[in-house]
């Protein structure tokens, strides 16, 4: 089939399943509160966790970045884009999260990617939680090595492909397994301790994808294996959710980072982080570090979300600011998103194929900009509108 043909067919296909998505543009106003298409609402659906993205002191952080390294850093790492703002961001995280390397990427995306192409040869196997996301699974499907996908978070199906994978590997072959500290469309977590056990029985090295978990778990914000008091070879952080900006860095080992800086093609090949974005990163972490408040804020928040819907048919408790309010099918997910709309809350439908058929939901997130009065208002018009729909329904 020609391209064009190709083309026009998948968009009419997904266009007829009414799962076509659009890109608008969004305007941010003040704290939690955005405008898109003239509409004012606050924002239930952006990953900005510790309110950082448009924190004053974060984006004076970034102008002074400025000021000292100019705009782009004009190279990859290796050649001459590596400045001394990457380097003590670096060496910032490595001690703040107990490892002795860090390498920074321009996205989770590129670094999962690179990660897992880069470290896997054919004849491994690397065992992924069903519900990963996607820069995981499909490096996964794409790598020589041999993907196993295990339930989610369940650990004695996890069990089971390990010792299966086991029996039919010969000698030198290694295993990856992967999961992610906080699920991103579900808010839910593995038990790392648990899981971090059984890769040691098999052998295996464990890597953890913690986009969600950094910044918003543990007493400093350290994250999802800092609180289960776990350290995997392999813990990816991301700094485009809690940490306000963007940008991601794998932590491991010194001979791991090297292997990394040699062989990762998306490090390798890639325009290392303008180093301004890097400097103000590390402001960024310094707040993620001695602002306990935000994530105390978001704890208060987290239980008005609880007391205002946990009676609510939809609701699903969580301990991580992602709260998914499952619907069923895509129509009434978008039904209810655009009820929530006509309210003034911003809330985006969630629907296959980021997420399992008859499971489209709302995916709404908690940010430490948000006001009690602001969850309170989005609780009070979710059950309304459920109520209204039942109704009407009925
Ligand atoms: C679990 C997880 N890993 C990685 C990524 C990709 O990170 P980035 O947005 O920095 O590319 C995301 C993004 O949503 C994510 O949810």
């Amino acid at each position: 089939m020609m391209f064009q043909q190709r083309i026009h067919k998948a968009l009419e296909h997904r266009k007829a399943l009414g799962l076509e998505r659009t890109v608008d543009i969004s305007e941010r106003e003040s704290q939690a509160v955005m405008s898109r298409k003239a509409q004012r609402c606050i924002n239930f659906s952006s990953n900005d966790y510790l309110g950082l993205a448009q924190d004053a002191s974060l984006i004076q952080a970034w102008q002074t970045g400025l000021d000292i390294y100019g705009c782009g850093s004009g190279a990859s790492p290796m050649v001459t884009g590596y400045s001394p703002a990457h380097a003590k961001l670096e060496k910032q995280l490595c001690e703040w999260l107990g490892y002795p390397s860090a390498v920074l990427f321009n996205s989770g995306f590129s670094a999962n990617q690179a990660l897992i192409f880069s470290l896997l040869e054919k004849g491994d196997a690397v065992f992924q939680d069903k519900l990963n996301h996607a820069s995981l699974i499909e490096a996964g499907m794409l790598s020589p090595a041999t993907m196993l996908r295990f339930k989610h978070n369940d650990l004695s199906d996890l069990s089971n492909k390990l010792q299966n994978g086991m029996k039919e590997q010969t000698n030198g072959q290694s295993t990856l397994v992967v999961t992610e500290g906080v699920f991103s469309m579900d808010g839910d977590r593995p038990d790392l301790k648990a899981m971090s056990e059984l890769c040691k029985k098999n052998k295996a090295w464990f890597a953890v994808d913690d986009a969600h978990g950094f910044g918003v778990l543990g007493d400093t914000g350290q994250g999802s294996c800092h609180s289960a008091g776990i350290k995997p070879q392999i813990l990816i952080v991301t700094f485009g959710k809690a940490a306000g900006i963007s940008g991601a860095a794998i932590l491991c080992d010194h001979e791991t980072a090297n292997y990394l800086s040699q062989f990762a093609r998306h490090f390798v090949y890639s325009t290392a982080m303008p180093p301004a974005q890097a400097h103000a990163l590390s402001h960024s972490i310094s707040m993620i570090q001695t602002q306990f408040w935000r994530r105390e804020k978001l704890a208060e928040l987290n239980a008005e979300y609880q007391h205002g819907l946990k009676h609510c048919l939809g609701y699903v408790e969580t301990d991580t600011p992602i709260k998914p309010f499952i619907c069923g099918d895509s129509q009434s997910a978008m039904s209810l998103s655009e009820a929530l709309k006509a309210d003034g809350l911003w809330v985006s439908a969630i629907r296959p194929p980021t997420v399992p058929q008859n499971k489209a939901r709302l995916r709404i997130t908690l940010s430490a900009n948000h006001s009690l009065i602001q969850v309170k208002k989005l609780t009070s018009a979710i059950s309304k509108n459920v109520m209204d729909f039942r109704n009407h329904e009925g």
